[in-house]
């Protein structure tokens, strides 16, 4: 065998007489382009401060049972290209009256995850009063997933309590959310905790929210402000809160939502299911929206509420028809027996028969309510009931 490969060996230098030795087997490994080879791992009360200073030169930024300062972001906003974050153990706040947000995290090709056995623990019960943002303690937003772009993922994040809204994901384009918990369950005890919105989602294209559990106590999601492009929530569950919502729309610089897709949720134990908020007096476009696949169960008030006549509230006056709700999907909706004696099936106020156009309504089994007695102008596809 030695013998045979050395003859080999001999063979091709012998054809290769005058040429001088292949480069390939000589030289050295060639050298990598070594770029933010680091891996940082920061930790305990300096760790947010330290995080944040080094930001953009570390690849991979550890967060191990940081506790943040009272009144300061966690401020990961200004990351480097490509960063990986990994939040490990707990995370906690300090107590403070004021805005936040607590976490603030933004960037291109970012990639945030939870270890195994990690939470976020906003520990929002200190501030818990029972008004939410409408008054009382000035509460800190939660988590600002700002600007995040250009396939960034965030993946297995585990929230607790947070003092009011959760996350707000604004200016974000290619952006995939899977596998978040956001438990806000122990406001639910005294009515304690309110305005804790799952997502508020603004101005944003090309958002996946896939798999994600919201226990909480207002929209589960709500696209509410901004222009947007595909944005799909899909395999969730809602609990406690106000369900699946677009808008309000209506009022802001940019009142447009298009294409937007809920698919193959549960909403259950909440005060609506499906609501579609158009602002009255404002204009705007609501359009291609679907709801597919959706069950509900144990709904209080609402369990599908279409309304061109939100202002500041449900059902207020008479519909307009300066933001028209065009190209809705409402299909394979089970909800037999899900709402409430004292609630509303489906409720759909329109400002004219041609501000709601292009619907399609099919195997909806919404019962368990009364009818509602006020639906105008609402499409032949689907009735009041
Ligand atoms: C109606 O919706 C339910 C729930 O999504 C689904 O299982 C069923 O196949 C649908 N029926 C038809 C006829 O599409
Ligand atoms: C509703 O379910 C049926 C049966 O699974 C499916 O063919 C149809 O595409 C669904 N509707 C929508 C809007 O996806």
């Amino acid at each position: 065998m030695v013998a045979f490969t050395l003859s080999l060996l001999l063979a091709s230098l012998a054809v290769s007489t005058s040429a001088t030795p292949t480069p390939e087997i000589t030289a050295a490994p060639k050298a990598e382009v070594v770029k933010r080879a680091t891996s940082c791992t920061f930790s305990g009360s300096t760790g947010a401060a330290s995080a944040s200073k080094s930001a953009t030169s570390c690849a991979t930024i550890v967060l191990n049972n940081v506790a943040v300062p009272s009144g300061t972001t966690l401020d990961l906003s200004g990351l480097a290209d490509d960063t990986t974050v990994i939040f490990q153990g707990t995370t906690t706040w300090g107590y403070k009256e004021w805005a936040g947000p607590l976490l603030s995290i933004g960037g291109k090709g970012i990639k945030v995850s939870g270890a195994s056995g990690h939470v976020l623990n906003g520990d929002g019960a200190r501030w818990w009063d029972g008004e939410g943002s409408n008054g009382g303690k000035t509460k800190p937003k939660f988590f600002a997933a700002h600007s995040l772009t250009g396939g960034s993922t965030i993946t297995n994040l585990n929230i607790k309590n947070t003092p009011v809204q959760a996350i707000s994901i604004a200016g974000c384009d290619s952006l995939t959310i899977t596998g978040m918990t956001i438990d806000d369950s122990d406001g639910d005890s005294g009515s304690l905790g309110h305005n804790t919105d799952g997502f508020d989602i603004g101005t944003s294209n090309n958002i996946v929210i896939d798999g994600a559990k919201v226990y909480n106590q207002d929209d589960c999601v709500a696209i509410n402000s901004g222009t947007h492009k595909s944005i799909t929530f899909q395999n969730g569950l809602c609990s406690g809160g106000h369900g699946l919502s677009i808008g309000s729309v209506g009022g802001r610089s940019d009142n447009t939502v298009d294409t937007v897709t809920f698919y193959n949720n549960q909403v259950t134990k909440s005060v609506n299911g499906i609501r579609i908020k158009a602002s009255v007096g404002d204009t705007g476009t609501i359009n291609k929206v679907t709801y597919n696949k959706i069950t509900l169960s144990s709904i209080s008030k609402y369990g599908i509420l279409i309304e061109q006549n939100y202002d500041g509230g449900d059902l207020k006056g008479t519909a307009g028809t300066g933001i028209p709700i065009t190209a809705l999907t409402i299909e394979n909706i089970t909800g037999t027996g899900a709402v409430s004696s004292s609630g509303y099936d489906v409720v759909v106020t329109c400002g004219s028969s041609s501000s709601c156009t292009g619907w399609t309504w099919s195997n909806v089994s919404v019962t368990g309510g009364k009818t509602y007695g006020s639906c105008t102008n609402v499409p032949s596809v689907t009735k009041c009931s």
